[in-house]
């Protein structure tokens, strides 16, 4: 018998650069390809970017913008963050978006497919796991980090996709592991509330 626990997994894939010009909608794209070949994944690709209406100003009162992205939160059962690293550190836009919600992101699997240059988004990496701490989400330990350039190319870049072999087994060691909490956490979810 099918137990309900067995449906895919809602995964929302958060495009954090919002930059004229930016790669990481290419990034994001790279990701979605390996992902979306999964059966035990339903992929919902929030691109920050669609919400020109987040306000300057953190408003009293939600406006729509923020109520639309926060209700996508909601429904994920488990999250891919893809930042590039700004000044060691990730994107004030993702920031900005993050901090819309609270107890949507509560309980949830985080993983991170971060980019830039040596530090393969390291340092940005580093950040958003204290940010998702406070958030009561749990982050995964293993990351997808590209280097932007490759400082190899002879030995780095081999492989099927355009960042290589290395690359592609860290996506997957990302990916089972998304799917082993976001499965756990949601039958727990389901059997008690958590208390934050
Ligand atoms: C404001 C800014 C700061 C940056 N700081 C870093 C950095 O600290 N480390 C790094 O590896 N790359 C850094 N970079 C390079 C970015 O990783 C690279 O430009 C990347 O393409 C940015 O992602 P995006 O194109 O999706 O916006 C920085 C880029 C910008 C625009």
């Amino acid at each position: 018998m099918r137990d309900d626990n067995d449906r895919p997994l809602d995964v929302a894939v958060i495009i954090g650069s919002t930059r004229e010009g930016r790669v990481g909608a290419d990034v994001a794209r790279w990701f979605t390809e390996r992902a979306g070949k999964r059966d035990d994944l339903l992929l919902d690709v929030i691109d920050l970017a669609d919400y020109p209406d987040f306000p300057g100003s953190y408003p009293a009162t939600p406006n729509g913008a923020m109520a639309h992205f926060t209700d996508r939160i909601a429904r994920a059962d488990g999250f891919v963050i893809v930042t590039p690293e700004y000044n060691r550190s990730f994107p004030a836009s993702l920031k900005q978006a993050v901090d819309y919600a609270y107890d949507e992101w509560h309980a949830k699997p985080v993983g991170y497919v971060a980019y830039g240059y040596d530090s393969r988004g390291l340092y940005a990496v580093e950040h958003l796991r204290c940010v998702f701490t406070e958030l009561h989400a749990m982050s995964l330990r293993d990351t997808v980090g590209l280097h932007l350039v490759g400082e190899d190319p002879g030995t780095e870049r081999p492989g099927p996709g355009p960042y290589g072999d290395r690359a592609d087994r860290a996506a997957t060691a990302l990916l089972d592991q998304l799917v082993w909490w976001g499965l756990a956490l949601r039958d727990a979810r389901a059997r008690r509330p958590y208390t934050s």
